[in-house]
């Protein structure tokens, strides 16, 4: 394994364990985490692969294969951490006194800018880590909020539970239906190919600078109105009607789309349950409307590619992830793979685009250890 030969390399002995952790698509259920809702991510076949030694002292030193510099990171504190090392420190820091330092090198192959969650696949690989090194015992789950933790209070990044839990629960072949206030989990089987169906991932390979500051802003919107009606969450809202009338502007439109789309991770699981996944593609063009219309986080290029690829012979499409870039996902039987992809070429090509990326996505194993 090419991580270990680079970590040998690097510190002059074996790693004590190796772990790896994938990134994630969802499925359906979009900006529902944070509002306590559905969500049905599964994951997918890149992600990251973190070998790790203990330390004695409290010095950290960080490799990875994707970095400029073929150099080892060390720090002797948490606080020195910038960049990608902080998602990893973030997890040190989190973990406190029950870990001292460690030697950490990672290889990740999750696309880049692609929004399918390399930041949670480094967590929790490296969570998960530590957690078999020094004998934690902490659960998968656990080791998801540890890592959200490590995004939200080391990083800065307000972001639900989604991709760390979908990185740390998800089984091969299956999505992860996930009740985010409980954190109830369920594997559901999703046997594409058995239906003649693939997963087309189409990463648009633009992501615009605000995003970050735009979900942080859609998360106080759902915040203040969950206040206005006198609510714990947005999850809570049984009355859709009667809550739109006690609300004006983007806050009645945020609510619109966090309560529907709470509803339509149910349906989609209930239409896969059923066995019917060919049908699953109306609950996600629905989707994809509602985030652009009235959650207001798609863009240009999203809605280009996903409306092409309806177009092309789709059975159904939409954004997936945070937004405002990364990719979509479209629902495509086997024999019109090639139309799709050219219908959203063209699409591409006719405004003198970049084309997008195309990614096949097989559901994958969450984290798991490798030596
Ligand atoms: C990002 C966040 C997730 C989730 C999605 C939107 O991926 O990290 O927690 O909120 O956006 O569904």
């Amino acid at each position: 394994m090419r991580v270990v030969e680079a970590f040998r390399a690097a510190f002059g002995a074996d790693p004590e364990t190796v772990w790896h952790a994938p990134g994630r698509v969802n499925l359906i259920g979009e900006h529902t985490d944070y509002n306590d809702g559905f969500v049905l991510p599964f994951a997918v076949p890149w992600g990251v692969t973190a070998a790790v030694s203990p330390r004695e002292d409290q010095t950290i030193r960080l490799l990875s294969l994707q970095a400029s510099s073929p150099e080892p990171v060390t720090m002797a504190t948490r606080e020195e951490s910038r960049g990608w090392t902080r998602y990893v420190v973030g997890v040190l820091a989190m973990l406190g006194d029950r870990v001292r330092g460690a030697d950490i090198a990672v290889d990740g192959d999750v696309p880049q800018g692609a929004g399918l969650s390399s930041s949670a696949a480094l967590e929790v690989s490296v969570a998960s880590a530590l957690n078999d090194l020094h004998g934690l015992g902490l659960t998968p789950m656990e080791i998801a909020l540890l890592s959200q933790r490590a995004e939200n209070d080391f990083v800065g990044m307000p972001c639900g539970i989604m991709d760390q839990a979908a990185s740390a629960l998800c089984e091969e072949g299956h999505a992860l239906f996930l009740d985010c206030r409980t954190l109830g989990s369920r594997n559901i089987p999703l046997d594409l190919a058995a239906k003649g169906l693939r997963v087309l991932i189409i990463d648009t390979q633009v992501h615009h600078e605000h995003a970050g500051g735009e979900y942080a802003k859609r998360r106080a919107e759902c915040e203040s109105a969950a206040r206005k009606l006198g609510v714990p969450a947005l999850r809570d809202v049984d009355d859709l009607a009667g809550a739109l009338d006690r609300l004006q502007g983007d806050e009645r439109k945020r609510v619109m789309h966090v309560v529907t789309e709470s509803h339509r991770v149910e349906a989609l699981v209930g239409l896969l349950r059923a066995g019917a996944t060919s049908e699953i593609g109306a609950l996600l063009n629905a989707s994809h409307l509602s985030l652009r219309d009235q959650y207001e986080v798609s863009s240009p290029e999203l809605d280009v590619a996903v409306e092409a690829a309806v177009r092309g012979g789709a059975r159904g499409a939409r954004m997936t992830g945070g937004g405002f870039g990364g990719s979509a996902i479209a629902l495509v039987g086997e024999e019109r793979l090639e139309g799709v992809k050219e219908s959203v070429l063209a699409a591409y090509r006719e405004r003198s685009w970049t084309p997008p990326r195309f990614l096949p996505a097989t559901p994958a194993k969450g984290a798991h250890r490798l030596s």
